[in-house]
């Protein structure tokens, strides 16, 4: 199926004013969280609101090489099961596709005491080291043990103790929460982050029969328990996809009624919409964009949640091309997550790098459409935005990285007035 997905193509025509609504779907790393969580148990696991998208799919695969049965069960939901866990170790070709799957590693610690997994792939987005995950699993009492083909975590017993980790990582967080949550005694995670994907894997552990506290916070508290069952789980909204289409509409001139969002896991990227200039008002699930006149320049630093989100970085730098003055662009959480500036260069943007990190955008400059080709899922969704605004014909080939991340974005887009093929 991949080698299919590759060959296809968006082909854009831009210039078209988006308005109407769309509705948002299931958080995609939150998901992968959810289903790792499922291995700590011998029961069913039922997730509701999951995504349609080829990263859930990609999971769906890493955990049947473990043996644990992943079924659909009716509309944007799926059925696990891991009473037949067979293996502590991924199939290799698998996990080197995508980064949500070392998640397993902490899930299979803390079922099995003992995981294995190879170096876990993922976005060409800067150095992407696992120290933190192995400090975590370290703390609890497991040994580890790295080489280039594998990294193993082993313990006869996961004590609690108190975990300071070096950096905020959200996978780290989350993988060391898994090991955790069956530990004897309690795990204070120190520095944890506090992503809304954090916050839900916690809530869907504590539905599990798990005793945790704080996610949200920088400090996370695991009181061990003796026992897990399984549960049923809504996934909640994806928070970078509502923000795509918030930009798209925005961009354009446009409007949109962007349904199903949690409003206040988008205040990072709220705010900074509203600082462009764009009307952004909040109803309950439901948040109303509006392009309000010109576009204002701004300075931007993509940080740790609550700071803006590193995956709406480069889909905002597109906006802010069509802004008033100069913006700044600063990628405080990856450190090579610039790599889609040439294209819109390409396209008319002018934009200066300092470093990989650092990014001067001068505003407004007429895009005008051009060849690109998606370079990551958030990468590919900024160059999609930038079809929308651009004259002319925008193609954007190496797509199936964007429907790694998105849901049909071309049909939801239409239906907000887009001319967006699929070829
Ligand atoms: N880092 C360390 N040590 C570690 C782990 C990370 O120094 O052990 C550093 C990294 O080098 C990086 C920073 O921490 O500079 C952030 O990495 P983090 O571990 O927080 O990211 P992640 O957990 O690998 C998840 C999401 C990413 C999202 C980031 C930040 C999943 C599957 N991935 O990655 O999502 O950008 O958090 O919010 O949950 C995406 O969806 O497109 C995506 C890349």
């Amino acid at each position: 199926m991949a080698l299919k997905l590759r060959e296809h193509t968006f082909v854009l025509e831009g210039g078209k004013r988006l308005s109407g609504s769309v509705q948002v779907g299931g958080s995609k790393n939150a998901t992968l969280g959810a289903m790792a969580a499922a291995l700590l148990v011998a029961d069913d696991c039922l997730l509701e609101n999951v995504p349609g998208i080829d990263d859930v799919e990609q999971m769906a695969l890493v955990l049947r090489s473990l043996g644990c049965d992943v079924e659909p069960a009716g509309d944007h939901a799926l059925r696990l099961n891991a009473s037949r866990v067979s293996s502590s170790v991924p199939d290799p070709e698998l996990v080197a596709t995508l980064r949500g799957s070392f998640l397993v590693m902490g899930a299979l610690l803390g079922r099995l005491g003992e995981a294995a997994c190879p170096p876990p792939g993922g976005d060409i987005i800067g150095q992407r080291p696992i120290d933190v995950h192995l400090a975590g699993f370290r703390s609890l009492g497991a040994e580890t043990e790295v080489s280039r083909e594998m990294f193993r975590a082993r313990a006869t017993e996961l004590r609690g103790s108190t975990f300071f980790a070096d950096y905020p990582s959200v996978l780290g967080t989350q993988n060391t929460m898994m090991a955790a949550v069956r530990a004897s005694g309690t795990t204070t995670i120190v520095n944890a982050a506090a992503e809304p994907e954090v916050q839900s894997l916690a809530a869907m552990l504590n539905d599990m029969g798990a005793d945790i506290t704080g996610a949200g916070s920088n400090t996370i508290t695991i009181n061990g328990v003796d026992r897990l069952h399984g549960a049923r789980y809504r996934i909640i909204p994806d928070r970078i996809e509502a923000g795509t289409f918030a930009i798209a509409a925005a961009i354009t001139g446009g409007e949109a009624e962007i349904q199903g969002v949690e409003p206040d896991h988008m205040q990072g990227f709220t705010a900074k919409l509203r600082q462009a200039g764009v009307g952004v008002e909040t109803t309950g699930n439901m948040m109303r964009v509006r392009a309000g006149g010109e576009l204002k320049a701004l300075t931007l630093q993509a940080l740790p949640y609550p700071g803006f989100p590193t995956d709406l970085q480069a889909p905002m730098a597109v906006l802010l091309t069509q802004a008033q003055g100069v913006s700044t662009v600063h990628e405080r959480v990856f450190d090579n997550r610039l790599g889609y500036i040439s294209d819109l260069r390409k396209m008319g943007a002018e934009i200066v790098t300092t470093g990989t990190t650092a990014a001067i955008i001068t505003g407004p400059t007429p895009l005008s459409g051009a060849a690109l080709t998606a370079l990551d899922v958030r990468a590919g969704a900024a160059f999609i935005l930038a079809g929308l605004a651009a004259n002319g014909r925008t193609t954007v080939s190496d797509i199936y990285h964007v429907d790694r991340g998105y849901e049909k974005i071309d049909e939801k887009l239409r239906s907000l007035g887009a001319d967006i093929e699929r070829t």
